[in-house]
């Protein structure tokens, strides 16, 4: 057993998207700055309707997948095929953009409240031309796990506890995505299994926490991913008040990325590809 160390603090920079929402951007705030097979998380959260109450107008996505998940508010979602949805506070929207999809994205405030997480998974090269799909989970589908000191919401992967394996809402995957919400109690620790397979990385978001490794012990910082080296544990010890902190790991695809905005290929040409698709109306088609 192996206990994973902090490689890199990428602090979250205060940042606005679509039509002025406020987020904090922390993988993805740069072309360099991600962790395979993830491209962006963004942290979204306000009190103040103007921050963002234009939401996401209508725009287009390929070559990826973007997982939304709300903890406060609701997110109104409509697409190019007609589909509409609202993403309820504790559930998760799934979206495979795959060869195409352009949707618009309103978050809304509830008991004056609106906040959230995106985060973008990439595809490998075979599985960017897909169609566009969606799965939307509802928060009594997440299953919620309770361990001594914390309890966690169990969004994609798998966890192993006491010799039973647990599966995620969204479980599979060729990038076998873990992605899970913790709520830890003051003063508790706790230490989870990541299989050494994947890259791993904490968002720590409410309270105060420490990972554990060997003889040392570091503060994590709040509002930044803070992206775990090999091992296959992490161990984690809240502080006074609690914790708050998001867990994500996959298997990195380990193939060129190139971003052009929303569109993420392998090659400069199937960028071009695409802006000729989508200028022409045929990035869905
Ligand atoms: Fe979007």
């Amino acid at each position: 057993m192996t206990l994973r160390a902090i490689k890199q603090i990428i602090p979250a920079l205060e940042t606005s998207d679509g039509a002025g929402v406020r987020i904090r951007r922390s993988i993805g705030q740069h072309q360099n700055i991600r962790m395979d097979p993830f491209l962006m998380l963004d942290e979204f959260g306000s009190d103040q309707p103007q921050d963002y109450i234009a939401g996401f107008p209508s725009h287009p996505h390929r070559g990826f997948e973007t997982v939304t998940y709300m903890i406060e508010g609701h997110m109104l979602h409509e697409d190019h095929l007609g589909n509409q949805g609202n993403l309820k506070n504790g559930g998760v929207q799934w979206m495979t953009a795959g060869r195409g999809i352009v949707h618009s994205e309103m978050p809304q405030q509830e008991s004056g409240q609106m906040r959230g997480f995106q985060l973008w998974l990439n595809l490998p090269a075979a599985e960017k031309k897909q169609p566009a799909g969606y799965r939307d989970i509802q928060p009594e589908e997440i299953p919620d796990v309770h361990l001594d000191g914390a309890r966690l919401k169990l969004i994609a992967g798998e966890l192993e506890v006491d010799g039973v394996t647990i599966a995620g809402a969204v479980a599979g995957g060729s990038t076998r995505p873990l992605y899970m919400d913790i709520h830890m109690e003051p003063g508790k620790a706790i230490t989870l299994p990541v299989s050494e397979q994947l890259n791993a990385m904490v968002y720590l978001y409410e309270g105060d926490a420490r990972l554990q490794h060997e003889n040392t012990d570091t503060s994590l910082r709040l509002a930044a991913a803070t992206i775990l080296d090999e091992g296959n544990q992490l161990r984690i010890e809240a502080g006074g008040d609690g914790a708050r902190l998001l867990l994500i790991a996959g298997k990195p695809i380990n193939e060129p990325v190139v971003q052009y905005g929303p569109f993420v290929m392998n090659t400069r040409e199937e960028i071009e590809q695409t802006l000729r698709d989508y200028r022409d109306g045929r990035l869905t088609a």
